[in-house]
Parts: C-alpha cells; structure tokens; sequence
C-alpha cells in the first residue's frame, strides 16, 4: 500500500459538512496512477484507497484501519462513487450529484491537454481557489511573468452568476510573460469561472485576434480541512510551445504561490466581508466568498458572524 506523504488521519478532524461531503472531488490524474497500484490518501479528513481495475477503470473505497496488511479491492457494494473526467479520478464520500460540470474545449482539436502538476499545500481548499481567482496578487508573487510593478492597477470587471457559476470577465492585464511560448510582454485577457466549491477555471486570451483562449483550471483535492493536493489542469490552444513548456511555466507559478498560500493566517477562508481588507481587484474573491455563504459551506471557512 504507498501512502501519500505527510498524512496522518489522526489530527484530520473529519468532515460532517453535506455541502462538501456531496460533491465530487478529484483525487488523481488518472495517468498518473501506475498500473496495478494501490495508492491511500485523505478525502475530507477520510481515509480513501484508490486504484485502476483490469479494464482501467477506477475503483474507490474506504479504508477500514482496523484491517491488517494490504487493503483488498472490496466488492462493488462496498466501493465509492467514481469517475473519470478532464483526465482525472473523482470520487466522493457522499451522494454526489448526477453531473460534473463540463469544459467543452477539452475535446478541440489542436490543444495540449494535461495535469501540469499536483501538489501538496498545507492550506484550505478555499483559500487555493480563492488566490486562483486574486488578480491583485500577480504583479507582486509572479513578477517577470504574470505582472510587474508599477502595473498593479486593476481597471474594473464584471462579475456575474449564471445557471449557478460565478463568472468574472473582462479582465484586461499588463504581463511581462504571458505563456509559456511569450517573447515579449502584452495584455492578457483574464474570465474566471467557478463551477464547483473547490475548482475554479481560467479562460486566457494571450493574442488579441484569437477567438480561441487558453484554459488553466485549478482542481482542489482536500485532504482535510487545512490540507490539500492542487491539481493544475492545462487545456491550452497548441503554438510554439511544447507540452514539456506549458508544463514548466505552470509548474513556476503554482510554486510561487504555494508559498504564499502556506504563510496565510488563518487557513481556512473568513466568509465575513470585513474580516480582510476589501480592494476593487478582490472583486471575483468577494463574489467568491458570498456564494460560499450562500450553498453554506462551513468546512475549510470560518463562517460570518449571525
Ligand atoms: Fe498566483
């Protein structure tokens, strides 16, 4: 049985929370699940084991820590829900809903396709996604890529809800490297997405006259309240970079920001909108932090005030 590094279920308070206990969660790039292997990890504080059947197919259940030795693959009554979607295993301790939500771009031709990188955080899941979303926070963590000072101004955006999902659009940035294959820097167009508690989706146009924009998703696997895997998912349009490029600029980024993120204090998110200071670029976090409210998460948050 290979267990992931640095768990430790004991100090992993578990989760009772329905809203996040019924939904999907991405454990794995299903590519990166060796064959015959049986891998333990944490989902919501709970110990899971995963592998691929005979056919390739995942199977997913629950581990008893009582049982001595190997874990078998338990019989099919026995096992969790799971699924295979954008390249990844998902699973759930709960009832979760009939669909995921879907990135249609995924199957166009022309496109690299991949997991760019997992990675461990000790950080909670809405605070990852929240900083995926933080505009204001690229001149300052990404210099010499994603922005530069004095280019920290924020002109203002548009943020809306539609059929459930948070969308902010018209997010215009000056980047010194905006992708892997930039040779010189320019403005960027930014729209994020947020389909899920615990994903968000960032569609990327880098060539003003190009109708097709990059996609970056960020895909939080919480291991517990405080404790995650982020899961970089890239479906970008193909061009001079190879796929080992797209990877690479990726990898930089995310581990600028895993630093951050672990220095943030507290690590769950404070849902109050004046338990942290307010600027106009925060204006996708606030509409973040107010749909959270609003499906009444309480796992990973620290709840306003009633
Ligand atoms: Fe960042």
């Amino acid at each position: 049985m290979a267990h992931e590094p640095g768990l430790d279920a004991q100090h992993d308070r578990r989760c009772d929370d329905p809203v996040i206990l019924n939904q999907w969660h991405p454990v794995a790039a299903i590519g990166e699940i060796p064959p015959a292997a049986v891998k333990e990890t944490l989902l919501l504080g709970e110990p899971i084991a995963y592998t691929r059947g005979d056919d390739g197919a995942p199977v997913v259940w629950r581990v008893e820590h009582t049982e001595v030795g190997e874990t078998p693959i338990p019989e099919e009554g026995r096992r969790l829900p799971a699924r295979t979607k954008f390249g990844y295993l998902w699973t759930s301790i709960g009832s979760p809903p009939a669909r995921l939500f879907s990135l249609p771009e995924v199957d166009e031709p022309g496109r690299i396709v991949h997991n760019a990188i997992t990675i461990g955080i000790n950080v909670s899941a809405p605070r990852a996604v929240e900083n995926f979303l933080d505009v204001a926070h690229l001149a300052f963590v990404h210099p010499g890529s994603l922005g530069e000072e004095p280019h920290t101004e924020i002109r203002d955006y548009e943020v809306r809800t539609v059929d459930g999902d948070i969308w902010a659009s018209d997010i215009l940035l000056y980047q010194p490297r905006m992708a892997a294959e930039s040779t010189s820097a320019g403005v960027a167009e930014y729209i994020y997405r947020v389909p899920h508690p615990h994903c968000a989706v960032l569609y990327k146009r880098t060539e003003t006259a190009s109708d097709r924009m990059d996609i970056y998703a960020g895909f939080v696997h919480a291991l517990s309240e405080e404790r995650i895997r982020l899961h970089l998912f890239d479906c970008v349009v193909e061009g001079n970079a190879t796929a080992g490029d797209v990877r690479r600029f990726v990898q930089t980024i995310v581990g600028q920001d895993k630093s951050i993120l672990e220095n943030q204090n507290p690590r769950r998110l404070p849902l109050d909108p004046r338990a942290e200071t307010p600027v106009r670029a925060d204006k996708s976090s606030i509409a973040y932090r107010r749909y959270l409210t609003e499906i009444g998460l309480n796992y990973g948050v620290i709840r306003a005030q009633e």
